[in-house]
């Protein structure tokens, strides 16, 4: 989704908000610009497709300024075209960078039009951009301006905007998308994530909602929504610019796989001594919410919720509490009905998912016990909204198919379901063994990634097909629809996943040999329902691959495609030690089919509108 980076500096800033648009490539966008406050006044430069693609223009047509504003833009309103980029401008005076959407934005363009002001784009942007203008022209200063027409915008959004008249300041605010100062001495930045400022500075004020920064060279000022004076804490990166290279591997989505088993073992640190876990993770009071708790309402977009499905079999077999897990886009516009005590859990990796973020919000009026975020980024909006948080420790996830945060996940969920059995009454023989099971699930993921050449091989039989067909049952059958949605992400072929019972009640009429199945089959209590599942797709010829427990592959029906073996592992680790070879294999099969695999088209990483 969109991205934004400021600065105000006594050096040309053009490098730096390069840079922190690259680093903020990974959300997905389809354009890219930016505005500088030069010896002329006010220029820009904007195009359709990539930064690259902004670079080449700024190689021919150079700018330099010590102010200013630039973004990475993904379509809503308006064609993904150069015209539609931002900033957007109003009178050679005002530009503005948005993310989010404006609601209002049509009544507020009558109203512009009417005053006379000339529409150059589609967006709902641009009524941001000649409101301020307006403010400013009337006498206001630009921090005055912003704050002026702030209460006109109805939405969701985060700005930040310079004005020719004003050298040396830029001004932003958020409601609804995340938004951080990042201080230096004598330069300052704005920018909706901290990736972008991470070769600049590592000390950044996340603004809270309403929040307006006034952004000069060696001053920041931040005032509420109230329009008071703000003292927000100065938080400290504990990442480095590193930390989001891609170093020896072709793509972010590679290095990532293959970080997860330090990833799992970083969540599983500090939050078990010997064999139980230390009930204070969760935050302060989580002991009396998690023994109150009758039941548990998860939500998540996407990957997480896959996360969450797979926490549903835990909750409900090993705490015996009722669980419900919704798609946030769904749960928000429904009249739901809270039973007592409930506990809400939210799942997302950004924790700016609007649908997620928006979900939290509504359910904080519903009744519910308390609410619990599941996330990996320790400042975002879902973490703050919410009373409890368990923070997965992926580490930044720049390839926009999820894959270490999923399985992160999956780890910290464990944890969540374990701490609720253990207080609703598992045998404590059982919670400690599963708890040791638990920590062997890097070792396990570890072994998992070994297959990694033996799936590339496979990969070759998956490049020129059009559909797949993932199966499982119980925890794995979140798995396959994982697997599923990992391939077509990023190989853009179609695929499906279904419980592998449900199978005869339609997808087995697709089954012939042109339809690879992929079977994810470990050795649980539902292998020999899984068996004679297989056995389904065997008979009629369809092209058969197994992923099977190396204890249970020899006693397969002969696959007629091929057995991947696994090395054996638990119950409880055994979805995501399957995930890997399933996000290896949407991998190679997009490398060799040549897409963007760390930036599929049409896709966004953090969506962060409606
Ligand atoms: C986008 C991403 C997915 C992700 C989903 C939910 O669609 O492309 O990879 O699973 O958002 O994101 P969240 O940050 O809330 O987990």
């Amino acid at each position: 989704m969109c991205g934004i980076v400021g600065a105000a500096a006594r050096r040309d800033v053009v490098d730096t908000l390069i840079s922190g648009l690259k680093a903020l490539e990974y959300r997905g966008y389809d354009s890219a610009g930016v505005a500088l406050l030069t010896d002329k006044g006010l220029e820009r430069q904007r195009t359709k497709g990539k930064v690259r693609d902004l670079e080449a223009l700024l190689g021919t047509a150079p700018l330099a300024g010590f102010t200013g504003i630039a973004h990475t833009r993904w379509a809503t309103h308006g064609a993904p075209n150069t015209t539609n980029a931002h900033p957007v401008a109003s009178r050679d005076t005002i530009a503005v960078v948005h993310n989010g959407i404006i609601e209002n934005h049509e009544s507020l363009r009558a109203e512009l039009q009417a005053a006379g002001y000339e529409f150059a784009t589609q967006t709902d942007t641009e009524v941001i951009a000649h409101l301020i203008e307006q403010a400013h022209a009337r006498g206001m200063d630009l921090l005055a301006a912003v704050r002026h027409v702030i209460p006109r915008l109805h939405g969701a959004f985060a700005i930040a905007v310079i004005s020719r008249n004003e050298p040396g300041r830029v001004v932003g605010t958020r409601r609804g998308s995340p938004l951080v100062v990042g201080l230096a001495d004598g330069e300052q930045f704005l920018a909706s994530d901290i990736h972008a400022l991470l070769p600049v500075t590592r000390r950044f004020i996340y603004l809270a909602e309403g929040d307006v920064a006034d952004v000069k060279i060696d001053s920041v000022a931040i005032y509420d929504e109230a329009g008071a004076p703000a003292d927000r804490p100065v938080k400290q990166a504990h990442f480095s610019a590193d930390a989001v290279e891609r170093g020896e591997f072709r793509h972010y989505m590679l290095k990532e796989i293959h970080e997860q088993p330090q990833a799992i073992a970083d969540t599983l640190e500090g939050r078990l001594s010997g064999s139980h876990i230390l009930t204070e993770i969760f935050g302060v009071g989580a002991k009396e919410l998690l023994s109150r708790t009758r039941a548990v309402q998860i939500i998540a977009c996407g990957t997480s919720f896959h996360a969450g499905l797979v926490a549903r079999y835990w909750i409900e077999g090993l705490a015996k509490l009722p669980c419900n897990v919704e798609i946030a886009s769904e749960y928000r516009y429904r009249e739901c009905v809270v039973q007592p005590d409930t506990l809400f859990v939210s799942i997302s990796q950004s924790g700016e998912t609007a649908d997620t973020l928006a979900a939290l919000k509504s359910a904080k009026a519903k009744g519910y016990l308390a609410t619990l975020a599941v996330c990996n980024v320790p400042e975002s909006s879902i973490v703050r909204e919410s009373d409890l948080s368990l923070m997965t420790r992926a580490g930044p996830e720049i390839g926009v198919a999820s894959t270490k945060a999923f399985t992160t996940q999956l780890a910290a969920l464990s944890l969540l379901a374990l701490e609720l059995a253990r207080h609703h009454g598992i045998d404590p023989q059982r919670y400690e063994a599963l708890v040791r099971q638990l920590q062997t699930l890097p070792g396990a993921v570890n072994a998992a990634l070994a297959l990694d050449g033996e799936i590339r091989q496979l990969a070759e039989r998956f490049v020129s097909k059009q559909h797949a067909l993932f199966l499982g049952r119980g925890t794995q059958f979140p798995i396959a629809m994982e697997g599923a949605l990992k391939l077509k992400e990023i190989s853009y072929i179609h695929a499906e996943a279904y419980a592998a019972g449900e199978l005869k009640h339609g997808p087995l009429a697709l089954v012939d040999e042109e339809m690879p199945v992929i079977a994810v089959a470990p050795n649980d209590h539902l292998l020999e329902k899984l068996k004679s599942n297989i056995e389904e797709v065997r008979a009629r010829g369809g092209e058969l691959y197994v992923l099977a427990d190396a204890d249970v592959a020899q006693h397969m029906p002969h696959a007629n495609g091929k057995m991947i073996t696994l090395p054996p592992c638990g119950e409880l680790i055994a979805p995501a030690v399957f995930t890997v070879p399933l996000q290896l294999l949407a991998y190679h099969v997009a490398v060799l089919r040549g897409t963007d695999v760390d930036q599929p088209r049409n896709l966004a990483k953090s969506v962060t509108v409606e």
